[in-house]
């Protein structure tokens, strides 16, 4: 069963939306996880120098579990790490992309994969009540936990969650701007491999990677990625390393800035076609610039719903929180940010 979505704009106009798939949801909720096994755990930054993160690539098999090709390319898990947290109560489930795509590490839905990175870090106050003298080891509790798994290690997992953050039914219908920072590549791996690695062959459509870091050494899933850009003439991968010199000499850029530079020439075109989608994922605050941007480059109607609050306000001026409130994305562009 598919969803036809035709939105009607202010000015009546109507856009066609792209057409996602129905998916399975919360087949395993967190009161009743089942039991995967850890088949592979290896380290998934593209390294060289040493990086200052940790970031792994860790494949877990579900077959057996209502998990088994039930996961979609694009939605996410659930992990519960064994033990209690501070208030005496079990862990709760935190939540993991899927870097597998539809059918699996494995071609057959039974095996997934996600992309855990260390939460490692000084004890920082998060709240008013925390002292502020606070600055032993803080050490996040799944990630850890999931990144110590080794080979044949069990864990307990739930899912599938999401569906919102789909790609749509007929990939060649559409072009494809994913823009992640840090593991919010995940589920672009996943697409990808779905894009280009599937039995009816590759797609046509054209696909961008815009792949942010604070390093190079950070760089997550690099040499898949390459390989792409030099199998595939549609497929282009493109890096915003924050911390690093450009080869120019300017500075370094976050992934909106490299969409802006690259506007007139690669990803404009691209946005003001009937084809164009972008999808999000990362860090929390990636959107905003991205909103800013569509505002300057007067695209926003086909990508956000803006609320009348904002209608006399000259986008410069937009603050983060009214964004939040009053801006919302269209289904032409998917936010995913954690
Ligand atoms: P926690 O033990 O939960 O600690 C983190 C919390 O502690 C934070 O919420 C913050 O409030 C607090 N904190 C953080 N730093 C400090 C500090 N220095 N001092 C004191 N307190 C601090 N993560 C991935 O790595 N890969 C993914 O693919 C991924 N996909 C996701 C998909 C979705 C849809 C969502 C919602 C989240 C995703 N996450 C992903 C994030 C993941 O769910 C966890 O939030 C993350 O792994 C941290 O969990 P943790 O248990 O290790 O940390
Ligand atoms: P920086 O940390 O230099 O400010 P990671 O998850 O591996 O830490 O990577 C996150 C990347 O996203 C970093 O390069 C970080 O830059 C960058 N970043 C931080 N804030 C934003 C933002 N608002 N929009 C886009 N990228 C951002």
């Amino acid at each position: 069963m598919h969803r036809i979505l035709l939105i009607m704009n202010d000015d009546s106009s109507t856009v066609p939306m792209p057409v996602f798939p129905e998916v399975e949801m919360n087949l395993v909720t967190p009161k009743a996880p089942v039991t995967g096994t850890v088949v592979k755990s290896e380290t998934c930054l593209r390294g060289g120098r040493k990086s200052a993160s940790f970031v792994r690539h860790v494949e877990i098999d579900v077959s057996g579990t209502p998990l088994e090709g039930a996961c979609r390319a694009g939605q996410s898990f659930g992990v519960i790490a064994p033990g209690v947290a501070e208030n005496g109560k079990p862990h709760k489930v935190r939540l993991y992309s899927l870097a597998s795509p539809t059918c699996g590490e494995d071609g057959e839905g039974k095996i997934i994969a996600t992309t855990p990175k260390r939460v490692i870090d000084e004890f920082t106050p998060q709240k008013d009540e925390d002292d502020s003298d606070r600055h032993e080891l803080f050490l996040g509790v799944c990630s850890n936990y999931v990144c110590d798994l080794q080979v044949g290690d069990k864990v307990q997992v739930t899912g599938p969650s999401g569906k919102r953050f789909l790609l749509p039914v007929d990939h060649n219908k559409h072009d494809y701007i994913f823009m992640a920072t840090g593991t919010g590549i995940a589920p672009f791996r996943s697409m990808c491999k779905e894009l280009f690695e599937n039995p009816d062959g590759p797609t046509t459509s054209q696909v961008h990677v815009v792949m942010g870091t604070p390093y190079t050494t950070d760089l997550l899933y690099d040499d898949l990625f390459v390989k792409l850009a030099e199998e595939h003439d549609n497929f282009h991968y493109h890096t915003a390393v924050s911390r690093e010199k450009q080869a120019d000499g300017s500075r370094g850029l976050y992934v909106g800035q490299l969409v802006d530079l690259k506007f007139d020439d690669t990803f404009g075109p691209i946005l003001t076609s009937d084809r164009g989608l972008m999808y999000m994922c990362g860090l929390v605050g990636m959107q905003w610039g991205i909103y800013q941007l569509f505002a300057e480059k007067g695209i926003t109607e086909a990508y956000m719903t803006i609320k009348e609050d904002l209608k006399d306000v000259s986008h410069t001026d937009w603050d983060k929180e009214q964004m939040r409130r009053y801006i919302k994305p269209t289904h032409r562009l998917m936010v995913e940010v954690y």
